[in-house]
């Protein structure tokens, strides 16, 4: 059996999903993979906690989930997240904090040293990826750590472990995807007689939409998924300025109900096509895949020169799928270690 000493950076939405499927599937983890997680470490937006004997994944689970704080806890070590996380014997970070549209974040710095000290790093979290995803996987392959994050990119569809690991040998030549569940939510909402700001509010209200919506609205979320994508299938090593950016804030109703009468509808697209990449809404026939995304749902097709046309569609509106993602992300790293 080995034993897998695991920090939790962010304890949201994700991670708390995640302590709970860990929790639930224990067992089975221990039967089929030989593996049993403990958690010896947990961040919030107030620092650190660290207990070297391992933290009860349920108590602390409800604790965030009754409005606690990490530092309200005896366990508590202050908000010097870095400097404690790199005097741990650790094995991996479950990293899921907020994305960093500027810069990664702090979160990039903590994955560069956990993964130059040989901890391995799974992520929810596309920031330090978008900041940093070809030197990461760089210092990944010198130092032997695991650097996975397929939940990155449309939650619990397993897309970048598709085009990595089944489509060998094969040249991915066109990729059109539909990533963004609160916009492609938005515009439903909108085609429903809407308008924007309930769209936005409708998606909040159901727990769906990011931190700070413009990320989703603005196409930047999608962007984000767009670069990871082609990054980690096509073997390209694109920036997020190599990313022409047109989100659906500019969408009119009357836009909408154009497109509705032609029998279309309008999605936000992401596109690598002719060595383009681009993210813009879209008008697209209603009974087409890309046009038959909705909701909750996420969607891409890929065109490769030997594997045919695939299309690859997920329904998720919990995050449960993304959170059993960063599960899987982890066995796999841990299963033949
Ligand atoms: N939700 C999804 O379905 C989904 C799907 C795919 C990817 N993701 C990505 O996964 C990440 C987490 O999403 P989420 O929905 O779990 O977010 P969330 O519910 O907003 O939780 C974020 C967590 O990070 C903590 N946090 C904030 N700033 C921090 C900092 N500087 N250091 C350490 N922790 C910090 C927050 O602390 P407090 O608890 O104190 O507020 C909270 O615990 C995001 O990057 C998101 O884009 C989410």
């Amino acid at each position: 059996m080995k034993t897998v000493k695991v920090a939790m950076l962010g304890m949201g939405t994700v991670n708390r999903t995640l302590l709970k499927i860990l929790s639930t599937k224990k067992d089975r983890l221990a039967e089929d993979y030989g593996i049993v997680f403990k958690v010896l470490a947990a961040t919030d937006s107030t620092g650190i906690i660290v207990d070297d004997n391992g933290l009860d994944f349920l108590t602390l689970v409800d604790h965030k989930e009754t409005g606690g704080a990490l530092s309200d806890l005896l366990s508590f070590k202050g908000c010097q997240v870095e400097n404690v996380i790199n005097s741990l014997d650790l094995d991996l970070l479950f990293e899921a904090t907020p994305v960093h549209l500027e810069t990664g974040g702090e979160a990039l710095n903590i994955c560069r040293r956990a993964l130059k000290n040989g901890i391995s790093v799974v992520l929810a979290n596309k920031g330090p990826l978008v900041h940093g995803i070809g030197e990461l996987l760089e210092i990944a392959k010198l130092s032997g750590a695991g650097l996975e994050y397929s939940a990155t990119v449309c939650g619990g569809l397993p897309i970048l472990n598709i085009g990595t690991r089944d489509m060998i040998a094969g040249d991915i030549k066109l990729i059109r995807g539909v990533f963004n569940g609160t916009s492609n939510f938005i515009i439903d909402a909108m085609s429903e007689g809407f308008t924007f700001d309930e769209g936005i509010e409708k998606a909040r209200a159901v727990g769906a939409a990011e931190a700070d919506p413009s990320l989703d609205t603005g196409g930047w979320d999608t962007a984000f998924k767009l670069l990871i994508l082609a990054n980690t299938v096509m073997g390209v090593n694109i920036k997020l300025s190599d990313i022409s950016v047109e989100g659906i804030d500019n969408i009119t109703s009357k836009k909408i109900q154009k497109a509705k009468e032609l029998g279309k509808t309008i999605k936000l697209v992401a596109s690598v096509e002719g060595g383009k990449f681009n993210v813009k809404p879209i008008a697209e026939q209603r009974d087409s895949f890309l046009g038959s995304i909705n909701g909750w749902e996420m969607g891409v097709e890929i065109h490769s020169d030997i594997y045919g046309i695939s299309y690859h569609k997920l329904y998720e509106k919990e995050p449960i799928p993304t959170a059993a993602s960063m599960m899987r992300d982890a066995v796999n790293i841990f299963k033949d270690k």
